[in-house]
């Protein structure tokens, strides 16, 4: 079975994308993103998912596209920020190299501010961000062998980090 040389958690915003498709350039491996997936298989954005059938929904379609990801990319793979709630997949993450990119709440409101393309975030922000934080941080740490911090950093210095992680 192929496996992902690196599974990249973390909450949305923090840069998955970005760092993940820098980390699989400098690895010479391809990019996957699980939110990609799920778009092009539903012809639909995600917001779109959550504005049409909810976020539980949602979930139960993010956490097929994850486990289909996990088994066939053996590429860089980054996940949805919410992919984690899911009990099955982070029992499968632990066999998984995966790394948490990590960063505060302030970084966080100044990242994405208002953003109605991010449904869990179309009101309040900070408020959301610190429960949202609060909620998850303990999960992303829990499937993560490696965490790395990207407040002030560029996306340069995290993808240099992930690979000193692995
Ligand atoms: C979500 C994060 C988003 C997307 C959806 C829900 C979350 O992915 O899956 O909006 O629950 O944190 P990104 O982390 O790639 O933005």
């Amino acid at each position: 079975m192929t496996a992902p040389s690196v599974v990249l958690v973390g909450p949305m915003g923090v840069g998955k994308s970005t760092v993940g498709a820098l980390v699989a350039e400098r690895l010479g491996c391809a990019y996957r993103d699980t939110d990609d997936d799920i778009v092009a298989e539903q012809g639909r954005t995600i917001a779109d998912i959550f504005v049409d059938e909810g976020e539980p929904v949602f979930r139960a379609i993010e956490k097929l596209a994850v486990h289909k990801a996990l088994a066939e990319h053996d590429g860089v793979l980054a996940l949805g920020g919410g992919a984690i709630l899911d009990e099955d997949t982070r029992a499968l993450l632990a066999g998984h190299r995966v790394v948490y990119l990590s960063m505060d709440v302030e970084e966080a409101v100044k990242r994405t501010g208002l953003n109605a393309a991010r449904p869990l975030l179309a009101v309040n922000p900070r408020r959301q961000w610190r429960d949202l934080m609060e909620a998850r941080r303990h999960l992303y740490t829990e499937v993560a062998r490696a965490v790395v911090a990207t407040d002030g950093r560029t996306p340069e210095e995290v993808a240099q980090a992930v690979l000193d992680a692995l």
